[in-house]
């Protein structure tokens, strides 16, 4: 199911954290369409993903069937299609999803061929109840827990590869047993790092924030999964929501937007559509981003991207506006760089080796700077670690 996918991190839209339980087929068509008229398919959201809900009956040879809210999920995937996009779907290891809907536990195989046969392309594996399985199976032997956590994902895994159909395979376990060490190896092509977001400053911030142990395993094919967004829901305010998108981008995180795409606001569609933002998630290098600098409420990241360049966000982790002098060598520029805000595609000027500006309260700057004085970004481990400040 893996290889081959997920060059860049996926980007899309999914139904959890505006719709949660109330998702509809309907919901999912409007969800669709949005997607094409407001131009986000063409910015790169592709993959309109069905988060818990979906989920029906077995029947009496054990296929999946959907529920009163899907009636036909192949005409559904046909709609979706016809738009140029590609449809996600959702189920757990365990024998109850985490809303209680049923799980694939013991119809890995028949699951994985209903997706396909629907013409699933993107599949998110949410632990859920498998955490109680593995309780009553392992109880308080480690070693044999962590074995079955990853053997149902490889089992899943392999399901879909079985298929042949590509389908993205997203592991959902809140980034336990530190996922990101073998998510890779059980066919993950993202894992999620923590327990759910939510549409709050703190909850994203301390999420966003809270990414830097997990960095070097990021890569074309294998993302870290810091959680969907939450821009445009209305828990936040427009910095706050800038902050959000950009320390997604230099995360390179999927970008999977979860508000109601059929009511956005010009401020969230320009949020989610700045073509020079999003080109700093989705560089070929697939690095993620690290923090580089940190003083009181204001912190600066670095992200290296392909052709030499640098992408460097500043933010202000304070509710007031912050006066910030950022040092250039601390991302790898220096006095002669050309620095571009990418939010307001102005061309920076600075001084010396020091950009002296202001950021909002809980808001964010984000600039390119060339030509950065490193090493041509080649892999992600070795000498290119002690760059990224990493062990
Ligand atoms: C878990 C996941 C969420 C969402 C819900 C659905 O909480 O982490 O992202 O999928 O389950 O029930």
């Amino acid at each position: 199911a893996s290889t081959g996918l997920a060059a860049t991190p996926p980007m899309g839209w999914n139904s959890w954290n505006h719709f949660a339980g109330k998702v509809t087929d309907a919901d999912v068509r409007a969800a669709a369409d949005a997607l094409v008229a407001s131009g986000m398919r063409d910015a790169g959201y592709v993959y309109v993903n069905i988060d818990d809900t979906w989920e029906g009956e077995r029947d009496a040879q054990g296929v999946i069937h959907t529920n009163s809210k899907f009636p036909d999920m192949k005409a559904l995937a046909d709609y979706v299609h016809s738009k140029g996009l590609k449809l996600g779907i959702y189920s757990s290891p365990g024998p109850k999803t985490c809303a209680g809907y049923e799980g694939s536990y013991g119809h890995e195989a028949q699951d994985a061929k209903s997706y396909a046969d629907w013409g699933i392309d993107y599949l998110k594996y949410d632990k859920c109840s498998f955490g109680d399985v593995i309780r009553k199976e392992a109880g308080n032997d480690h070693a044999k827990a962590f074995a079955m956590e990853k053997a149902a994902y490889k089992k899943m895994h392999d399901a879909l590869a079985a298929t042949g159909r590509p389908i993205v395979f997203s592991l959902c376990q809140y980034g336990d047993n530190d996922v990101w060490e073998w998510g890779a190896s059980v066919g993950g092509n993202l894992w999620r790092t923590t327990g759910d977001i939510n549409d709050s400053y703190q909850r994203m911030a301390e999420i966003g924030f809270g990414q830097l142990v997990q960095a070097r395993y990021a890569g074309p094919g294998h993302w870290n999964d810091p959680d969907m967004l939450e821009i445009g829901n209305g828990g936040m305010t427009e910095e706050e929501y800038r902050q959000h998108m950009t320390l997604w981008v230099m995360l390179a995180a999927p970008l999977l937007a979860g508000n109601d795409l059929s009511k956005m606001s010009k401020e969230t569609l320009a949020l989610l559509t700045n073509k020079d933002v999003i080109a700093v998630d989705q560089d070929a290098a697939g690095i993620q981003g690290v923090r580089a600098w940190a003083q009181g409420p204001l912190e600066v990241w670095r992200k290296p991207l392909s052709g030499g360049a640098m992408a460097v966000a500043l933010f202000n982790r304070s509710a007031k506006p912050q006066s910030i002098t950022f040092d250039l060598k601390t991302v790898f520029l220096d006095e002669n760089a050309k620095l571009r805000n990418l939010w307001t595609g102005e061309n920076v000027v600075i001084s010396g080796d020091k950009y002296v500006t202001t950021i909002p309260g809980h808001g964010a700057v984000l600039l390119k700077g060339t030509p950065a004085k490193i090493p041509e970004v080649a892999c992600s481990s070795g000498p290119w670690n002690e760059h990224l400040g990493l062990p």
